[in-house]
């Protein structure tokens, strides 16, 4: 009888848990081989920061914004191909997305102690991405972060589930994301009331603090 209720529980948790990521990382790793050339094979993003980085952005996020672009609500001219129904099905939308959520990233070389051979360095260093600190006061960027933007993206910019990281992210990406969004090219939350009150220097401050926030 103890055994029966347990069995059941068992069979329900496992399918609650395959029921909550919905996708299957091992069949997205065989869809992300088309995504590398551009967003890197670690999710690293790549082009100096015209291709963002990918890695461990939440589940929610990465299957909000593969439909946006399906449906072009969000323009990205050289991804659409990729994204037609027939390229990336729902499930294959579900299945990539657990595989990005996944991928980790350091923001710098772990210690090493001086036997580890040249190969097992040159693998950790792929999977490393350091963001240059970018020009800007970012004192006065974590000042205007705190006020208008920590509460969706997070205390220090780590992001929710329907709420991007701005931590870790290629700044010339975030740039570009601004100036969509100042131009009604990129979604946002209630743009005129959040984003478009902000000053040039105000953007520069908050991509200053941005890059540093991995530090
Ligand atoms: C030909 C290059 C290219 C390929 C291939 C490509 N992408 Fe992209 N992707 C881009 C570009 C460029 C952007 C940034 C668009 C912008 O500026 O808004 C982007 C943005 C994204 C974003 C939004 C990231 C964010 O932080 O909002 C996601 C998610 C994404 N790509 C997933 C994928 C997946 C999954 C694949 C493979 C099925 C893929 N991409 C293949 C070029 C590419
Ligand atoms: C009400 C919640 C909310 C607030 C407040 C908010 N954001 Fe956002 N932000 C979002 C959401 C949600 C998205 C993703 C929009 C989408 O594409 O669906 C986003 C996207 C972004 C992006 C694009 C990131 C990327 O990886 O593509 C930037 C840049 C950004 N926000 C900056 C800011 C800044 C700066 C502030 C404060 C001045 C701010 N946001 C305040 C919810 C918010």
């Amino acid at each position: 009888m103890k055994f029966g209720v347990a069995l059941v529980c068992m069979v329900l948790w496992v399918t609650n848990a395959q029921a909550q990521s919905e996708g299957y990382a091992e069949d997205g790793r065989d869809i992300y081989v088309v995504c590398a050339p551009c967003h890197g094979p670690e999710g690293q993003g790549g082009g100096g920061g015209d291709y963002p980085r990918l890695a461990g952005l939440p589940m929610e996020y990465l299957v909000s914004q593969l439909k946006a672009f399906k449906s072009r609500e969000r323009i990205n001219i050289p991804m659409f191909p990729f994204t037609v129904e027939r390229e990336l099905g729902e499930q294959e939308v579900l299945d990539v997305s657990a595989y990005i959520t996944e991928m980790k990233l350091e923001s710098r070389l772990p210690d090493m102690p001086d036997t580890v051979d040249g190969y097992t360095r040159l693998l950790a260093s792929k999977r490393v991405l350091q963001i240059p600190r970018a020009p800007g006061d970012a004192d006065k960027g974590a000042t205007v972060y705190q006020d208008g933007c920590a509460r969706c993206h997070g205390d220090k910019g780590e992001g929710r589930p329907h709420d991007p990281p701005l931590g870790g992210q290629h700044i010339k990406y975030l740039q570009k994301q601004f100036a969509d969004i100042l131009t009604d090219t990129r979604m946002h939350p209630r743009p005129e009331k959040i984003i478009k009150p902000l000053s040039q220097s105000d953007i520069e401050n908050l991509l200053a603090y941005f890059s540093i926030l991995d530090d």
